[in-house]
Order: C-alpha cells, then sequence, then structure tokens
C-alpha cells in the first residue's frame, strides 16, 4: 500500500444537509478508481474535496502522507494534479497544439520538451491531424479528445473525471476511454473517475465506490496490477 490521498472524519455540510459523511477513504499511487451513485449522492463534491478544490466542513484529507492544513500547500499541491468536467472548456482561438502546449508553457517547460509531449500527447489521443486547427472548429468529439490530451500531457500526480463522457455515446466514448485508460496506466497516474453509467472500464478498475446520500455504502477492492474477476455491482 502507497497511500496518495487519505481522508479521514470527512464531513461537508450546508447550514441544513449533511452532503458528505465518510468515516475513511483511500486512493493508493496509481490507483484506478471508480465512483458510482445515483443523482445527488454526492460525487462531484467528493471528488472537489479530494482534488482540494473544495475544503470538507470537518476531517482531514492527506496527500502523499502528508495532511492539507492550509490553502498555500493545497494550491501548489493542486499543480500536481488535474481535473475535467463534464463540458470540455478550451480556449477556442488558440490551435490545438497551442491549447495542449498550455498547461506546460505555465509550468516553465522548455520548447523542445513542449513540443515533445505535446506530439507524444496527441498520438496517443489520435489527434495528430488536428494540431493547427482552431479549438472552435472542432467537434464535440474532437474537443474531448484534446481536452484530454491537454490534462495529461505533463503527467500529472493525479486526474479527477466527472463524467467526462455525457455527451458522448457508443463507439466513440469507448475507443476514448480506452485512450484514457491506456495513458494513465502506461504512466502510472493515480485516477478517480466518477460516473453514474455501468462501463466496461470499471471492470478494469482496482477500486469501486459506490455513493448514496453522502455515504459509501460499498467499497470493492481489487489487488492493483493483479488479475482481476469482474466486479458483482448492482447499481440502481
Ligand atoms: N454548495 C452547495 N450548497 C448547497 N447544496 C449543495 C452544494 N453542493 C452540493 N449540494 C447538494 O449536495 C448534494 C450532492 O451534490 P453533488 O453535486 O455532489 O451530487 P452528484 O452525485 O455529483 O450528483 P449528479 O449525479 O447529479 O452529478 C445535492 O443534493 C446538491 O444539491
Ligand atoms: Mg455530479
Amino acid at each position: 500500500m502507497d497511500p496518495f490521498i487519505q481522508v479521514k472524519g470527512l464531513k461537508y455540510k450546508t447550514k441544513n444537509k449533511n452532503i458528505i459523511d465518510i468515516d475513511d477513504f483511500l486512493v493508493n499511487r496509481g490507483e484506478f478508481v471508480v465512483i458510482m451513485g445515483p443523482n445527488g449522492a454526492g460525487k462531484t463534491s467528493l471528488l472537489r474535496i479530494l482534488s482540494l478544490i473544495q475544503k470538507p466542513t470537518e476531517g482531514e484529507v492527506c496527500i502523499k502522507g502528508q495532511k492539507v492544513t492550509n490553502s498555500k500547500q493545497a494550491f501548489s499541491l493542486r499543480r500536481q494534479m488535474t481535473m475535467l468536467f463534464q463540458q470540455p472548456i478550451l480556449l477556442g482561438t488558440s490551435t490545438v497544439f497551442e491549447n495542449i502546449a498550455y498547461p506546460l508553457k505555465i509550468r516553465g517547460e522548455s520548447r523542445d520538451a513542449i513540443s515533445d509531449k505535446v506530439d507524444s500527447a496527441m498520438k496517443g489521443f489520435k489527434i495528430a491531424h488536428l494540431s493547427k486547427e482552431k479549438a472552435w472548429s472542432l467537434s464535440g468529439g474532437e474537443a474531448r479528445r484534446v481536452s484530454f490530451a491537454r490534462a495529461l500531457c505533463f503527467e500529472p500526480q493525479a486526474l479527477f473525471l466527472d463524467e467526462p463522457f455525457t455527451f458522448i455515446d457508443g463507439w466513440d466514448k469507448k475507443d476514448l476511454l480506452a485512450d484514457v485508460y491506456q495513458f494513465i496506466r502506461q504512466k502510472n497516474i493515480t485516477a478517480v473517475y466518477v460516473t453514474n453509467q455501468k462501463e466496461e472500464v470499471i471492470e478494469k478498475c482496482d477500486k469501486l465506490v459506490f455513493l448514496h446520500k453522502g455515504r459509501v455504502v460499498q467499497e470493492d477492492i481489487h489487488e492493483h496490477n493483479q488479475p482481476q474477476e469482474s466486479f458483482k455491482y448492482n447499481f440502481k
């Protein structure tokens, strides 16, 4: 076990509602964790807390064994992580290459390193032919691929995905999910993926967590990197 994110006694409340109430939750380094649950279960809220975007009302969040106590620390840790939401957000008037290069540029990478990493990410996500296109001219599926390449090109330590495939169907979704899965496994990137649909990739995750009314109601764990049997999930 090599804890990457660990939370203890986690509570997130508004004035009249308990949104999250989780005693213990652990994501090990390099694990691919899937969180499922019905609408309003608290999936997005939990993801925002794990990715240090939202501070919990009570409890601890530890990253790599270190308690996150102040916002300066949270900010610097957040730079090592990336989050993708339902809608891809790109800089419309910039090219695909410039969009993907952006996170590398702000991290001060050299021109050569940027060129290598962007090319490799574009190849990995099958969008090399779009390199010079402006982002506004892309189809929805292409824009989604660019947003994944951008999120992953700087090889973040952790990736958080909040139902990023909601508006993609069928074969495209399956193909893109397979590309994302291959990339994160290859680079050993810790990933937490929120979805409310049964998908094939779930069979390959290390941990499947069911959330209901802000609580973990079921947790299925596979030995990381070991051959896996199918999860027996019963999602209503
Ligand atoms: N800032 C907030 N203020 C008040 N209520 C909130 C706030 N954030 C979340 N909630 C409530 O907390 C509950 C959980 O919301 P959350 O968005 O985490 O659910 P979810 O599992 O992601 O749902 P969905 O599948 O619809 O995306 C909901 O009832 C929501 O209305
Ligand atoms: Mg949500």
